[in-house]
């Protein structure tokens, strides 16, 4: 039986729990992850859309504010990786086009700009026709578009790529194991056994196993993050020279009330996505996802069809009851939570990681005022009552 001790163990290594530990290990706290496959999770499939403006959700206000913060610490966030590794993001200034198919499709593309534009967010409304002068591969048949030079793109596998490196360069520990249970002690968390029998003691566990965060055996069912996997099929095609530029920025469409996306790389790789399914943790590949996919990206653009289908994957989207991700200290002392990022994980990674830093570095582990509304015990009280 192996024993390892740290300050911080971090259970996930996906971009989430990757980023955690790097951050941690850079303020000087000795720090391990646990993940059989580190780097991989939900970023392995997702587009990496860093898109706080196009897909801004009613109700979600508060979220909003974060994810502006996020995406506003991108350039730096990338380039920091980039300078400790060596390896590229694939982050992309290309900002982003929405559109509209249908008659209805452009009054819900109306309402979400007057909505923006109510918040103060940059977004040009544009007809038909200058969606199409932006890009002429779109369908004759597109009625308008926003177009939001804010909102751009990277690369999730490199992203995961870069973080894996440096959270090692950093000291980081790679236990390449799943957990079997986190223990607790005297009511406080103090670490976890893994499945290869190593025993890991820590002063502080964090909780980032992205949609599996909330059946992680050995915490408390009370403390057990509400976490709920939505799962989301994604396909890659790749644009061949002769098709290239097929398009210049991340296109988002509303097609008869469906949402689709089409993540163009500079690397020639198409990005198309995405479902939105709630069925447990399913992640098989259905024929019906593929087709609506492409039934929807081929009115939209009808050139996609030449191109060639590369991958076709699903991944499961970790969502919280209110969509925005739970961070920091539980209910328990030593456990601490860093999941439930839903659709914005790529994009609150960089955040995510000073929220994270600051938690576990401060005196008070208090969240800093910008992610107060955040705090992974917003749904505790709400759960006891459940089960009273
Ligand atoms: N943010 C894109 C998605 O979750 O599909």
């Amino acid at each position: 039986m192996h024993t390892s001790k740290h300050d911080v163990l971090v259970i996930g290594g996906g971009i989430i729990g990757l980023v955690t530990a790097w951050r941690a290990a850079q303020r000087g706290l000795s720090t391990a992850v646990a993940d059989p496959a580190p780097g991989g999770g939900a970023a392995h499939v997702a587009a990496g859309m860093l898109a706080a403006v196009t897909e801004l959700q009613y109700g979600e206000q508060t979220l909003l504010d974060l994810n502006l913060a996020s995406a506003a610490r991108y350039p730096d966030f990338t380039a920091e990786l980039s300078a400790a590794t060596g390896l590229d993001t694939g982050y992309r200034r290309c900002g982003t086009l929405a559109v509209a198919l249908d008659a209805d499709d452009r009054a819900q593309l109306r309402d979400l700009h007057a909505f923006q534009t109510s918040l103060g967010l940059e977004a040009q409304w544009l007809s038909g026709r200058d969606c199409r002068r932006l890009e002429p591969l779109l369908a004759p048949g597109v009625r308008g578009g926003l177009r939001v030079e804010g909102d751009h793109q990277v690369d999730p596998r490199r992203l995961a790529a870069a973080l894996l490196r440096a959270a090692e360069l950093a000291g980081v520990r790679l236990l390449r194991s799943a957990v079997a249970r986190v223990e607790c002690a005297a009511d406080r968390v103090t670490g976890a056994v893994l499945a290869d029998g190593t025993v890991v003691a820590a002063g502080r566990t964090v909780l980032a196993a992205g949609s599996e965060s909330g059946r992680i055996a050995g915490v408390p069912a009370d403390v057990l993050p509400p976490v709920r996997p939505v799962k989301g099929q994604i396909l890659r095609l790749r644009i061949p020279p002769t098709h290239a530029p097929f398009l210049s920025r991340t296109v988002r469409a509303v097609v008869r009330g469906s949402h689709v996306y089409l993540v163009p790389r500079e690397n020639g790789e198409l990005v198309l996505g995405a479902t939105s399914e709630e069925f447990g943790w399913d992640t098989t590949v259905t024929a019906g996802g593929v087709y609506e996919l492409l039934r929807d990206a081929h009115e939209l653009v009808p050139g996609i069809t030449e191109l060639p289908l590369t991958e076709t994957l699903a991944g499961l989207r970790p969502a919280s009851p209110d969509n925005a991700p739970l961070l920091g200290r539980t209910a328990l002392d030593g456990l601490l939570l860093a999941t439930g990022h839903h659709r914005n994980g790529v994009l609150l990674t960089p955040v995510t990681g000073d929220v994270m830093a600051e938690v576990l570095t401060s005196d008070t582990g208090e969240l800093p005022a910008y992610a107060g509304a955040f705090g992974a015990q917003r749904f505790a009280a709400a759960r006891q009552e459940q089960t009273v």
